[in-house]
């Protein structure tokens, strides 16, 4: 089979470009656009043969496009306009220009691409723009299917509740459609899919018992989650993911003692044993609350015995006992091995270490997309 022309529009570190290798299709990315440097850095470095376009997608032609005569369309719009946090601005919001003007590119382009991919927030399945892309993808004669998903549905453990929409060209499929070739065991559609790190809004009710703070803000009903979690054999343990401990320059790594004593109740504490972790965001490093989960080095520490009655240490016996639990954040590889990424990718030396946790938490789970792109191709 000739391998199919892919587009790679908002390509970031090539996330997408991981899953298409990573999913055996024989595809080649005949262009990749971005606008942000330094993740530009990190794609060229891994991807020197991938023509990739320094420019934003609206000042692109309709002629230029044509000329690509592409079979796929992968693409992970900015995702700012959908979150709770950035302002849900949606269609109004500056950022969403260009994807409106990829809808509005579509039913114009000479030959429409056969398969198209797009993964975005947990915001985006209510938003205006979903509407807008649905309308365009039935008016251009396309069958689509929708998903809300994270890595654990594929056994890796860690939380990123992403929507996905693959759509296929309707002349592709026949009659059937293409919702039978998805199996349950990888996907669960609807946006109430259980997640395994808490992300899911449909929590069972709690009664006050199991809603009073043990210790570090847990209730009862938040430790059995966590144990439950880590009970689950269909999730992989994180020190599957951890690199050797002679390799990581710990001191780079552990949580500052000022970090700890403001903010030791927000962190989300894992052990290398655990199945579970939350997502790493672009502010990991930087901000605790709610980027990323850390990480428990020194395993004899009880982390009861640590946070039990902490309120009432003084500060100085507070960070002592705080340290002994030797926390330390995972590093940049560790995330990218949470998320997919293979061996093979890695980033230049120039790019600092913040740098590397920001596009790593703007890219998305390329084990995840690997699987979504056989279903959509196979
Ligand atoms: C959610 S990230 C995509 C990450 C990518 N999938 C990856 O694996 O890293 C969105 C990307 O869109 C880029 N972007 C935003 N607006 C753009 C525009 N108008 N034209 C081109 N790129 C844009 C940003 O620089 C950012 O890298």
């Amino acid at each position: 089979m000739e391998a199919l022309r892919v587009v790679e529009l908002y390509s970031g570190i090539g996330g997408m470009h991981y899953a298409l290798k990573g999913s055996g299709i024989s595809a080649q990315v005949v262009a990749a656009v971005d606008i942000n440097p330094t993740a530009n850095l990190v794609y060229q470095h891994n991807f020197p043969d991938t023509p990739l376009w320094n420019k934003t997608i609206e000042g692109i032609t309709l002629d230029v496009f044509d000329k690509l005569s592409f079979d796929m369309l992968v693409m992970s719009p900015p995702c700012q306009p959908f979150t709770r946090i950035g302002l849900q601005g949606d269609i109004t919001d500056a950022r969403t220009k260009s994807f409106l003007y990829i809808l509005h590119l579509l039913p114009r382009l000479c030959r429409r691409p056969r398969f198209i991919l797009l993964e975005n927030v947990k915001g985006f399945e209510t938003s205006s723009a979903r509407e807008r892309l649905v309308e365009t993808l039935k008016d251009c004669g396309y069958l689509f299917q929708e998903f809300m998903l994270s890595p654990t549905s594929v056994g890796i453990p860690n939380s990123r509740l992403r929507y996905f929409l693959m759509a296929k060209l309707s002349t592709e499929t026949g009659s059937s459609g293409f919702s039978a070739q998805v199996p349950d065991v990888v996907l669960q559609s609807g946006s109430s899919g259980q997640d395994t790190a808490g992300e899911s809004s449909s929590q069972p009710e709690a009664s006050s018992q199991e809603r009073r703070v043990l210790y570090k803000l847990e209730t009862l009903v938040d430790i059995q989650r966590k144990s439950t979690q880590n009970r689950d054999e269909s999730l992989r343990q994180i020190q599957d993911f951890l690199e050797p401990q002679t390799e990581v320059d710990l001191q780079q790594y552990l949580i500052p003692p000022r970090t700890l004593l403001r903010y030791c109740l927000l962190l989300d504490i894992v052990q290398p044993s655990c199945r579970r972790s939350v997502c790493f965001t672009k502010g990991y490093g930087r901000y605790v609350e709610g980027t990323g989960s850390v990480l428990q080095c020194h395993l004899e520490t009880e982390m009861q015995s640590v946070f039990a009655g902490l309120e009432l240490c003084s500060e100085e016996e507070k960070l002592q006992r705080l340290l002994n639990l030797q926390l330390r954040y995972f590093t940049p590889r560790e995330v990218a091995n949470l998320m997919g990424f293979p061996q093979s990718f890695s980033f230049p030396g120039q790019i600092s270490t913040p740098q590397r946790y920001r596009v790593l938490g703007n890219s998305l789970n390329v084990v995840l997309v690997s699987r979504l792109l056989q279903l959509l191709v196979s």
